[in-house]
Protein backbone atom coordinates (compact mmCIF):
# COMPACT_ATOMS: atom_id res chain seq x y z
CA UNK A 1 0.00 0.00 0.00
CA UNK A 2 1.21 3.51 -0.96
CA UNK A 3 -0.54 6.58 0.68
CA UNK A 4 -0.66 10.11 -0.36
CA UNK A 5 -0.88 12.82 1.72
CA UNK A 6 -1.19 16.36 0.83
CA UNK A 7 -0.87 19.06 3.94
CA UNK A 8 1.36 17.37 6.78
CA UNK A 9 0.91 19.38 9.79
CA UNK A 10 0.57 18.42 12.88
CA UNK A 11 -1.94 15.80 12.41
CA UNK A 12 -1.29 14.24 9.41
CA UNK A 13 2.58 14.24 9.83
CA UNK A 14 1.00 11.73 12.79
CA UNK A 15 -0.66 9.55 10.51
CA UNK A 16 2.23 9.46 7.91
CA UNK A 17 4.29 8.57 10.48
CA UNK A 18 2.26 5.77 12.03
CA UNK A 19 1.62 4.39 8.24
CA UNK A 20 5.44 4.38 7.87
CA UNK A 21 6.22 2.74 11.21
CA UNK A 22 4.02 0.18 10.10
CA UNK A 23 5.55 -0.53 6.75
CA UNK A 24 3.30 1.29 4.12
CA UNK A 25 4.77 3.66 1.49
CA UNK A 26 3.88 7.48 2.37
CA UNK A 27 4.77 10.45 -0.25
CA UNK A 28 4.03 13.85 1.08
CA UNK A 29 3.39 16.71 -0.49
CA UNK A 30 2.69 20.62 0.88
CA UNK A 31 2.57 23.38 -0.77
CA UNK A 32 5.25 25.00 1.17
CA UNK A 33 8.24 22.31 -0.30
CA UNK A 34 10.08 23.27 3.10
CA UNK A 35 7.61 21.81 5.28
CA UNK A 36 6.96 18.52 3.11
CA UNK A 37 10.80 18.15 3.52
CA UNK A 38 10.44 18.71 7.67
CA UNK A 39 7.95 16.48 7.92
CA UNK A 40 9.52 13.75 5.79
CA UNK A 41 12.61 13.80 8.11
CA UNK A 42 9.95 13.29 11.20
CA UNK A 43 8.35 10.68 9.13
CA UNK A 44 11.51 8.27 7.78
CA UNK A 45 13.03 8.95 11.69
CA UNK A 46 10.46 6.53 12.52
CA UNK A 47 9.82 4.46 9.12
CA UNK A 48 10.19 0.68 8.86
CA UNK A 49 11.82 1.58 5.32
CA UNK A 50 12.86 5.41 5.19
CA UNK A 51 13.21 4.48 1.38
CA UNK A 52 9.56 4.33 0.74
CA UNK A 53 8.73 7.88 2.28
CA UNK A 54 8.18 10.03 -0.51
CA UNK A 55 8.27 13.94 -1.15
CA UNK A 56 6.20 15.41 -3.99
CA UNK A 57 6.45 18.98 -4.55
CA UNK A 58 3.80 18.74 -7.71
CA UNK A 59 -0.08 17.85 -6.44
CA UNK A 60 -0.62 16.24 -9.29
CA UNK A 61 2.38 13.80 -9.09
CA UNK A 62 1.55 13.54 -5.54
CA UNK A 63 -2.01 12.33 -6.35
CA UNK A 64 -1.07 9.73 -8.61
CA UNK A 65 1.63 8.18 -6.74
CA UNK A 66 -1.20 6.23 -4.32
CA UNK A 67 -4.79 4.73 -4.82
CA UNK A 68 -5.42 6.42 -1.34
CA UNK A 69 -5.53 10.15 -0.76
CA UNK A 70 -5.09 12.15 2.66
CA UNK A 71 -6.62 15.25 2.85
CA UNK A 72 -4.64 16.59 6.25
CA UNK A 73 -4.87 20.39 5.72
CA UNK A 74 -7.32 22.51 7.71
CA UNK A 75 -11.18 21.90 6.57
CA UNK A 76 -13.01 24.57 4.28
CA UNK A 77 -10.66 26.78 1.50
CA UNK A 78 -7.35 24.61 1.75
CA UNK A 79 -9.79 21.59 1.07
CA UNK A 80 -11.20 23.37 -1.61
CA UNK A 81 -8.11 24.60 -3.27
CA UNK A 82 -6.47 21.26 -3.27
CA UNK A 83 -9.18 19.37 -4.41
CA UNK A 84 -10.48 21.26 -7.40
CA UNK A 85 -6.24 21.52 -8.28
CA UNK A 86 -6.18 18.32 -8.38
CA UNK A 87 -9.73 17.16 -10.39
CA UNK A 88 -10.87 14.52 -11.85
CA UNK A 89 -7.60 12.49 -10.99
CA UNK A 90 -9.90 12.26 -7.76
CA UNK A 91 -12.38 10.03 -9.71
CA UNK A 92 -11.19 6.39 -8.87
CA UNK A 93 -9.13 7.01 -5.75
CA UNK A 94 -10.12 7.21 -1.91
CA UNK A 95 -10.00 10.64 -0.55
CA UNK A 96 -9.29 10.29 3.31
CA UNK A 97 -10.76 12.81 4.80
CA UNK A 98 -9.50 13.95 8.72
CA UNK A 99 -10.90 17.25 8.98
CA UNK A 100 -13.14 19.17 11.78
CA UNK A 101 -15.04 22.21 10.60
CA UNK A 102 -12.61 24.25 12.87
CA UNK A 103 -11.49 27.50 11.99
CA UNK A 104 -7.73 28.90 13.29
CA UNK A 105 -8.69 32.91 14.16
CA UNK A 106 -6.88 35.57 16.41
CA UNK A 107 -9.56 34.70 19.18
CA UNK A 108 -8.10 31.15 19.16
CA UNK A 109 -9.81 28.04 17.67
CA UNK A 110 -13.83 28.65 17.00
CA UNK A 111 -16.40 25.77 15.40
CA UNK A 112 -17.48 26.95 12.21
CA UNK A 113 -20.48 25.48 11.19
CA UNK A 114 -24.11 24.33 13.14
CA UNK A 115 -24.04 21.12 15.26
CA UNK A 116 -25.72 19.71 12.42
CA UNK A 117 -23.28 20.57 9.42
CA UNK A 118 -20.05 18.73 8.84
CA UNK A 119 -16.84 19.32 7.26
CA UNK A 120 -17.52 15.61 5.57
CA UNK A 121 -20.86 16.91 3.61
CA UNK A 122 -18.76 19.70 2.62
CA UNK A 123 -15.45 17.85 0.91
CA UNK A 124 -17.91 15.54 -0.18
CA UNK A 125 -19.74 17.89 -2.16
CA UNK A 126 -16.43 18.91 -4.10
CA UNK A 127 -15.44 15.57 -4.68
CA UNK A 128 -15.35 14.81 -8.40
CA UNK A 129 -17.79 11.65 -9.05
CA UNK A 130 -16.52 8.53 -9.06
CA UNK A 131 -14.14 9.15 -5.83
CA UNK A 132 -14.86 7.03 -2.48
CA UNK A 133 -14.60 9.53 0.44
CA UNK A 134 -13.36 8.08 3.79
CA UNK A 135 -14.09 9.97 6.77
CA UNK A 136 -11.60 9.00 9.45
CA UNK A 137 -8.61 10.61 11.95
CA UNK A 138 -10.89 13.12 12.97
CA UNK A 139 -12.48 12.20 16.09
CA UNK A 140 -8.88 11.46 17.63
CA UNK A 141 -5.97 14.02 18.36
CA UNK A 142 -2.29 12.33 17.04
CA UNK A 143 -1.24 11.72 20.60
CA UNK A 144 -3.95 9.09 21.50
CA UNK A 145 -4.10 7.78 17.96
CA UNK A 146 0.20 7.42 18.59
CA UNK A 147 -0.53 5.31 22.14
CA UNK A 148 -3.45 3.49 21.15
CA UNK A 149 -1.88 2.20 18.19
CA UNK A 150 -1.27 -1.74 18.15
CA UNK A 151 -2.66 -2.42 21.92
CA UNK A 152 -2.73 -6.42 22.49
CA UNK A 153 -6.56 -6.04 22.93
CA UNK A 154 -6.82 -3.57 19.86
CA UNK A 155 -8.40 0.11 20.69
CA UNK A 156 -11.03 0.79 17.80
CA UNK A 157 -11.08 3.55 15.36
CA UNK A 158 -14.89 4.55 14.03
CA UNK A 159 -14.73 5.65 10.22
CA UNK A 160 -17.47 6.08 7.57
CA UNK A 161 -17.31 6.00 3.58
CA UNK A 162 -19.02 6.33 0.83
CA UNK A 163 -18.96 3.37 -1.04
CA UNK A 164 -17.73 -0.40 -0.60
CA UNK A 165 -14.02 0.60 -1.67
CA UNK A 166 -13.84 3.48 0.28
CA UNK A 167 -15.17 0.57 3.09
CA UNK A 168 -12.38 -1.42 2.15
CA UNK A 169 -9.90 0.82 1.93
CA UNK A 170 -10.35 2.46 5.58
CA UNK A 171 -9.94 -0.96 7.03
CA UNK A 172 -7.22 -1.38 5.51
CA UNK A 173 -5.86 1.85 6.87
CA UNK A 174 -6.79 1.78 10.16
CA UNK A 175 -5.41 -2.20 10.75
CA UNK A 176 -2.47 -0.46 9.00
CA UNK A 177 -1.89 1.84 11.78
CA UNK A 178 -2.46 -0.35 14.29
CA UNK A 179 -6.17 0.16 15.62
CA UNK A 180 -9.42 -1.99 14.84
CA UNK A 181 -11.52 -0.54 12.50
CA UNK A 182 -15.20 0.20 13.50
CA UNK A 183 -17.45 1.13 10.63
CA UNK A 184 -20.22 3.44 10.99
CA UNK A 185 -21.87 3.32 7.46
CA UNK A 186 -22.06 6.27 4.86
CA UNK A 187 -19.30 9.24 5.58
CA UNK A 188 -21.37 11.93 5.17
CA UNK A 189 -24.22 10.58 7.18
CA UNK A 190 -21.67 9.79 9.93
CA UNK A 191 -19.80 12.78 9.54
CA UNK A 192 -21.52 14.86 12.36
CA UNK A 193 -20.82 11.79 14.60
CA UNK A 194 -17.20 11.49 13.95
CA UNK A 195 -16.36 15.61 14.10
CA UNK A 196 -15.59 18.14 16.80
CA UNK A 197 -18.54 17.43 19.28
CA UNK A 198 -19.73 14.44 17.98
CA UNK A 199 -20.53 11.03 19.99
CA UNK A 200 -17.93 9.37 18.12
CA UNK A 201 -15.57 11.92 18.78
CA UNK A 202 -12.59 11.45 21.41
CA UNK A 203 -13.25 8.38 22.32
CA UNK A 204 -10.51 8.33 25.10
CA UNK A 205 -11.56 11.80 26.26
CA UNK A 206 -15.26 11.18 26.34
CA UNK A 207 -14.45 7.49 28.29
CA UNK A 208 -11.29 8.57 29.88
CA UNK A 209 -9.48 5.74 27.87
CA UNK A 210 -9.39 3.92 24.38
CA UNK A 211 -12.20 1.88 23.75
CA UNK A 212 -12.00 -2.07 22.74
CA UNK A 213 -14.26 -3.84 20.23
CA UNK A 214 -16.89 -5.30 22.98
CA UNK A 215 -17.55 -1.41 24.50
CA UNK A 216 -17.73 -0.17 20.99
CA UNK A 217 -20.15 -2.38 20.63
CA UNK A 218 -22.26 -1.67 23.44
CA UNK A 219 -21.35 2.29 22.92
CA UNK A 220 -22.28 2.41 18.83
CA UNK A 221 -24.06 -0.67 18.44
CA UNK A 222 -23.19 -3.21 15.99
CA UNK A 223 -20.59 -2.30 13.12
CA UNK A 224 -22.66 -1.31 9.91
CA UNK A 225 -22.59 -3.74 7.08
CA UNK A 226 -24.14 -1.79 4.45
CA UNK A 227 -23.62 1.91 3.36
N1 LIG B 1 -4.53 18.38 15.55
C1 LIG B 1 -5.50 17.63 16.03
O1 LIG B 1 -5.60 17.37 17.24
C2 LIG B 1 -6.52 17.03 15.10
C3 LIG B 1 -7.33 15.98 15.56
C4 LIG B 1 -8.27 15.43 14.69
C5 LIG B 1 -8.42 15.96 13.41
N2 LIG B 1 -7.63 17.00 13.02
C6 LIG B 1 -7.86 17.56 11.68
O2 LIG B 1 -6.67 17.46 10.94
C7 LIG B 1 -6.60 18.54 10.00
C8 LIG B 1 -5.26 19.22 10.17
O3 LIG B 1 -5.13 19.68 11.49
P1 LIG B 1 -3.70 20.01 12.09
O4 LIG B 1 -3.90 20.21 13.53
O5 LIG B 1 -2.73 19.01 11.62
O6 LIG B 1 -3.43 21.42 11.39
P2 LIG B 1 -2.05 22.00 10.89
O7 LIG B 1 -0.96 21.59 11.80
O8 LIG B 1 -2.29 23.45 10.63
O9 LIG B 1 -1.80 21.23 9.50
C9 LIG B 1 -2.43 21.58 8.31
C10 LIG B 1 -1.35 21.76 7.27
O10 LIG B 1 -1.92 21.95 5.98
C11 LIG B 1 -1.10 22.88 5.30
N3 LIG B 1 -1.78 23.42 4.14
C12 LIG B 1 -2.63 24.47 4.04
N4 LIG B 1 -3.04 24.63 2.78
C13 LIG B 1 -2.45 23.67 2.06
C14 LIG B 1 -2.47 23.31 0.69
N5 LIG B 1 -3.22 23.98 -0.21
N6 LIG B 1 -1.73 22.24 0.26
C15 LIG B 1 -0.99 21.56 1.15
N7 LIG B 1 -0.90 21.84 2.46
C16 LIG B 1 -1.64 22.88 2.91
C17 LIG B 1 -0.79 23.91 6.36
O11 LIG B 1 0.29 24.74 5.99
P3 LIG B 1 0.40 26.25 6.52
O12 LIG B 1 0.07 26.22 7.98
O13 LIG B 1 1.82 26.60 6.25
O14 LIG B 1 -0.58 27.04 5.71
C18 LIG B 1 -0.46 23.00 7.54
O15 LIG B 1 0.91 22.61 7.52
C19 LIG B 1 -7.77 19.49 10.35
O16 LIG B 1 -8.81 19.31 9.43
C20 LIG B 1 -8.18 19.05 11.75
O17 LIG B 1 -9.54 19.26 12.03
C21 LIG B 1 -6.69 17.56 13.82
Amino acid sequence: MNVTLVGPGVHGTMIAALLARHGVGVTLYHYKPAKAEAAAAQVRAVAQDPSRVAVENDLHRAAAASDIVVLATLWGEAQRQVIQEIGDELAGRVVVDVSNPLDVTPHGIIRALSPHQSSGAFVAGLLPEGTSHVKVFSSIGPDALAEGADLADPAVLAYGASDARGKKAGAEMVRAVGWRPWFLGDAVRNAVRLEIGGEVNVLRGRRGRLITEAEAEAAFGPEATDI
